[in-house]
């Protein structure tokens, strides 16, 4: 599974949290067959004492599919990490770079660039728990710190405890004064930065992040010797141009993706859904973008948005809002 799951890094969609939740993952598969999906980062105390069901509950047709855990206490990663294991995760991922004031309160997240070594001795019990390989995510450096000095120490300091996959958001967080959104835009990005760390350290899997905007800009990359690209807010926002063809032009497998295919073939799973007692919008919002840049997408996004939180909103609303682009076209 770990050379699967890797395979499967070469495009990865990123954690997002509030985003990335377990049905916007099974939209996504059903675009690409072959890229890594993150799940939303979930705390290592909300695994140990929260619902488990809703915060780890996932559908098999998610595969390959990384969880992302936060914490930053040693003891209660490994615990948080033996039960998500248990649910069948392909792949554990530790969030090094997240930067909202909840997280830092916490301190985990992007603060633990600031102490590689209590981020080795936290992967060092998620690999002592895990059947799965071990990921991290982190930025390039957090506030002062100088990137390219404590980067390649941060990377050698936790591939020592044992990691050898890692994403980079190629930007720094600022801890104070910088909203979670503005972290994600102001600190300008380095992508060079990512290549120098890996012609430092071949032997690693390096993912890249931040601001990819194409798949022709992740192929670019990919071409330019890292291991993967990991594909945030475009993957949300217009899935159809990262992932539609992703399976041929990055894996070299299967055909590019249609739209209304894929819309068709959510139907059953929404149908589910709702028979469970879930309503149309947990769904809906998070396939608002399917027809970005093609004829009929403003109809799609309208009819969709305007009827999905409606009592009783089911599946019709999604076939109506198909037929509409379809006339469109
Ligand atoms: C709404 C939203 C929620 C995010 N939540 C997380 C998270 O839970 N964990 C994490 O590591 N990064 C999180 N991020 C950061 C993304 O994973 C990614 O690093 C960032 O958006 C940069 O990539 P992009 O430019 O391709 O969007 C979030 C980003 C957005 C837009």
């Amino acid at each position: 599974m770990t050379l699967q799951t890797r395979a499967a890094a070469r495009l990865s969609v990123a954690p997002m949290m509030d985003w990335t939740d377990r049905h916007c993952r099974v939209f996504h598969r059903l675009i690409s067959r072959e890229a890594l999906l993150y799940t939303e980062m979930v705390t290592a105390p909300a695994v140990i004492h929260g619902d488990r069901d809703r915060l780890l509950g996932f559908s098999p047709a998610e595969h390959p599919v990384a969880l992302q855990l936060g914490g930053s206490d040693p003891a209660e990663l490994g615990a948080a990490t033996r039960i998500a294991a248990e649910w069948g995760y392909d792949e554990i991922n530790l969030n090094c770079g997240c930067p909202s004031d909840r997280v830092q309160s916490g301190a985990f997240g992007a603060v633990l660039m600031k102490s590689p070594d209590l981020v080795a001795e936290c992967v060092a019990e998620m690999i002592a728990a895990s059947p799965v390989e071990v990921t991290v995510k982190c930025r390039i450096g957090v506030d002062e710190q100088e990137p390219e000095e404590i980067l390649p120490r941060f990377l050698e300091t936790v591939a020592a405890a044992g990691v050898r996959r890692f994403t980079i958001h190629a930007r720094k967080a600022w801890l104070q004064g910088l909203s979670p959104k503005d972290n994600r835009e102001i600190p300008p990005l380095d992508h060079p930065l990512v290549h120098r760390m890996k012609a430092a350290f071949p032997e690693l899997h390096l993912s890249l992040n931040g601001g990819i905007a194409s798949l022709a800009a992740a192929e670019a990359e990919l071409a330019a010797g890292l291991d993967g690209v990991m594909v945030g807010r475009a993957a949300y926002h217009e899935p159809m141009n990262i992932l539609g063809a992703a399976d041929m032009r990055i894996f070299g497998a299967g055909a590019e993706a249609d739209p209304f295919a894929v819309a068709r073939a959510l139907l059953p799973y929404i149908e589910a859904h709702l028979v469970a007692g879930g309503r149309l919008h947990q769904i809906s919002r998070h396939i608002l973008g399917l027809f970005h840049g093609r004829p009929g997408a403003r109809l799609w996004r309208r009819v969709l948005s305007e009827g999905a939180c409606r009592e009783g909103a089911g599946v019709e609303l999604v076939e109506k809002a198909l037929a509409e682009v379809e006339a469109a076209r």
